[in-house]
């Protein structure tokens, strides 16, 4: 709040939630509990997009960069949507491979190894465990994304084991 307030004095800012906030507060007035809550809102989202969206992005980089065979298909794929356009979100259904390239960059690396701290509103019991009121729980997702069971060669980026043996997309996600 105070950087955006900051940028917006020098007239260096760039349109954001919080701008949009700032010339609401100058036209119509806003109380501090509001200012309060878009801080809140702007420090959560900032915080859960960042890392994640640089992390995924930067590994599918990675991954295509050292795997020039899977490039090329992905390429093709989105050539097929014609080479004077980009894809938009209308396109996906027809892009299966790039589809399970996007589940195997969040599978293979995925940004979070552990999920957000999660607080049990109840008593619960897990595998023999008994979890009072209160207890912290964290999923352990690395664990999850690597299980041999569902991922055989967890360590190796393959976007074909998404597909059934029909060379259809399969139901194992990376969520
Ligand atoms: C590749 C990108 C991203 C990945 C891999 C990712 C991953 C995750 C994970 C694993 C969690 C914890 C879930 C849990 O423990 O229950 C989470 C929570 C969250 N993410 Fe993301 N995220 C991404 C992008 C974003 C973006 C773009 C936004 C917002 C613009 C966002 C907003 C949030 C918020 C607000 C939460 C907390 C939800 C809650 O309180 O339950 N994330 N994310």
């Amino acid at each position: 709040m105070n950087w955006a307030k900051m940028r917006k004095r020098e007239g260096t800012a760039v349109p954001s939630l919080v701008t949009h906030f700032l010339e609401k507060k100058n036209t119509i007035g806003v109380s501090q509990a509001e200012e309060r809550v878009i801080g809140d809102v702007a420090y959560t989202v900032n915080g859960a997009a960042s890392d994640t969206t640089i992390s995924a992005t930067g590994s599918f980089l990675y991954f295509m960069a050292v795997n020039h065979g899977i490039q090329k298909k992905a390429q093709s794929e989105i050539d097929r949507v014609g080479r004077n356009r980009l894809p938009d979100f209308s396109d996906r259904p027809t892009m299966p491979y790039l589809e399970a390239i996007y589940r195997e960059v969040l599978r293979c690396r995925q940004p979070l190894d552990m999920s957000l701290l999660h607080c049990l509103t109840e008593f619960d019991h897990y595998k023999g465990y008994f979890m009072p009121k209160g207890t912290i729980v964290l999923g352990n997702i690395w664990a999850m994304t690597h299980d041999e069971k569902s991922y055989p060669k967890p360590f190796a980026f393959k976007p074909e084991r998404f597909f059934d043996k029909h060379g259809d997309l399969n139901g194992l996600t990376s969520r």
